[in-house]
């Protein structure tokens, strides 16, 4: 049994990371931010105030998350596509700053993670959701790199985007993630960094694999 916590802010590569590490190892991928983006999203669709926490926190008992095959599920409903543009990053962000909200998704990812191995990312599963994670690993980019990264993601997607929006929606973001008073974006004490800067996927992908083997994990 292993999980591996792979934590760091916007576009520092945790869920590429993830996938790559849970398929070469076979073990399951959890991406603990699409919890977040469901709740957000759901929260925008019912016309909740997201500065209004009393009433982020009323409306939880009505959402019902699942996840099948890497699809998500809301109140049985796939909703896997329509989380994945910037305003539902921003939506995660403002739901993420409640108390009640963090516990029902750290419950869902607990409860996941102790069935089988798992990889899982995130801000705070190193700190917080799993702080007895065998593995944790903390990653790091420069902002502008974090931008560039997103803009070439959604340009060849065919999407029209402008840099300066996207470097600007990341600046919020890591601002709103490392400021909040409740698990805050930062590394575990025992967390293995890495600044993924000038580092491209397979160099990032040979240095976790050398972390997992020098615990002894992953042969
Ligand atoms: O999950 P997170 O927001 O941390 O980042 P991501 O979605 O995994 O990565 C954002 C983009 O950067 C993706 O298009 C990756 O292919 C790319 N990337 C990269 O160019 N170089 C890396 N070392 C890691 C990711
Ligand atoms: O992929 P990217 O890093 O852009 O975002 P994400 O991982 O999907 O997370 C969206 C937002 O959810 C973050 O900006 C955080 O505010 C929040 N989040 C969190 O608070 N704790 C987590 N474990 C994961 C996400």
């Amino acid at each position: 049994m292993i999980r591996i916590a792979i934590d760091g802010p916007a576009g520092s590569g945790k869920s590429t990371m993830a996938k790559i590490i849970a398929n070469k190892l076979k073990i399951n991928y959890l991406d603990s931010g699409a919890l977040y983006r469901i709740i957000g999203y759901y929260c925008v669709k019912n016309n909740i105030d997201l500065e209004d926490k009393k009433s982020i926190k009323d409306i939880l008992p009505q959402i019902k998350i699942d996840l099948k095959d890497h699809k998500y599920f809301l109140n049985d409903e796939e909703i896997s596509e329509q989380i994945r543009n910037a305003e539902s990053g921003n939506y995660a962000s403002m739901v993420a700053k409640v108390p009640e909200v963090r516990e029902k998704i750290n419950q869902i990812l607990r409860t996941m993670s102790q069935e089988m191995s798992t990889v899982i990312d995130g801000r705070d599963i190193g700190t917080v959701v799993i702080p007895d994670a065998e593995i944790k690993i903390f990653l790091t980019a420069s902002v502008e790199e974090r931008a560039k990264r997103r803009y070439d993601e959604l340009s060849e997607k065919g999407k029209k985007v402008d840099y300066k929006s996207i470097l600007e929606q990341i600046i919020f973001r890591d601002k709103a993630d490392s400021s909040r008073s409740i698990a805050p974006l930062k590394p575990a004490e025992e967390a293995i960094k890495i600044n993924t800067t000038n580092m491209d996927i397979e160099e990032v992908t040979k240095k976790i694999i050398e972390i997992i083997k020098e615990k002894n994990y992953g042969n």
